[in-house]
């Protein structure tokens, strides 16, 4: 799988693609990750202008519609597969498993990370992006975003997590909607703290049966939203991005 990050800021990335499980993955080829400073595309006087003031009034910067066109236009060239395309902003749909999952699916997928007030929309009617936010919250711009994207989806890629099972079990993978259980490691007992007895006892069935409870109950008190009638919490979007990505 090729990701393609547009971006003001492609130093940010380096931290986090050298690291850990991501930084594996790039080395086994599990995912070959590109970055491009969308700058490259600006008109050549000395500063290199990508964002001017909105029509109309109003605070802050717009990202202008040429250099962007003519960036991802320009980065799809860089390789025939075919890519989805991204745009991450806080009016898009929230991400969550099932929509990384179906992008783990894909060959290629192309990143638009916004700054300032964003994008003029004729980015958005030009290039018919995905548009997608990881929450209702605002963020400076969409870099970090993009990480918490590539991060999603690169660790369901086959062969990048050393346990397979481990994210199956997880939260929200496969349709889980359940919070994960408390888990204890050594020492049995810290500044008064013990490990429940029945993680102890080597009774496998009541291990399974505490720890059924535990997320439960976990999930009743922090997420009740989880566990209402599935078919009423999939929403009609989560449906569609699945089963009939935008662009392709
Ligand atoms: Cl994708 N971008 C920005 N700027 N803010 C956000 C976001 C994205 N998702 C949540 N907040």
């Amino acid at each position: 799988m090729r990701f393609d990050i547009i971006t003001l800021f492609p130093s940010i990335f380096d931290g986090y693609l050298t690291q850990g499980l991501l930084a594996k993955a790039i080395q086994r080829d599990l995912v070959q990750i590109e970055q491009h400073n969308l700058r490259d595309w600006a008109p050549e006087t000395p500063h290199r202008p990508v964002d001017d003031k909105p029509f109309g009034g109003g605070p802050g910067m717009l990202i202008q519609v040429e250099p962007t066109v003519n960036c991802v236009e320009a980065v799809e060239a860089m390789d025939s597969r075919p890519a989805r395309r991204v745009l991450l902003t806080p009016q898009g749909k929230t991400l969550n498993q099932p929509t990384a999952e179906n992008f783990a699916t894909s060959e290629r997928v192309i990143v638009l990370c916004g700054r300032y007030e964003g994008f003029d929309q004729r980015v958005v009617d030009i290039l018919q992006p995905e548009e997608i936010s990881i929450g209702d919250f605002v963020l400076n711009g969409g870099e970090v975003a993009a990480m918490v994207l590539i991060d999603a989806v690169v660790r369901l890629l086959p062969g990048v997590l050393g346990d397979e099972q481990s994210n199956i079990d997880d939260s929200f993978s496969r349709g889980n909607r359940i919070l994960e259980f408390p888990q204890y490691t050594r020492p049995r007992e810290f500044r008064g703290h013990s490990v429940p007895d029945v993680l102890l006892g080597g009774d496998h069935g009541a291990i399974a049966k505490w720890r059924a409870e535990q997320s439960q109950l976990r999930t009743m008190e922090r997420r009740s939203d989880l566990l209402a009638n599935e078919n009423e919490t999939l929403d009609k979007q989560d449906l569609t991005n699945t089963l009939t990505p935008k662009s392709e």
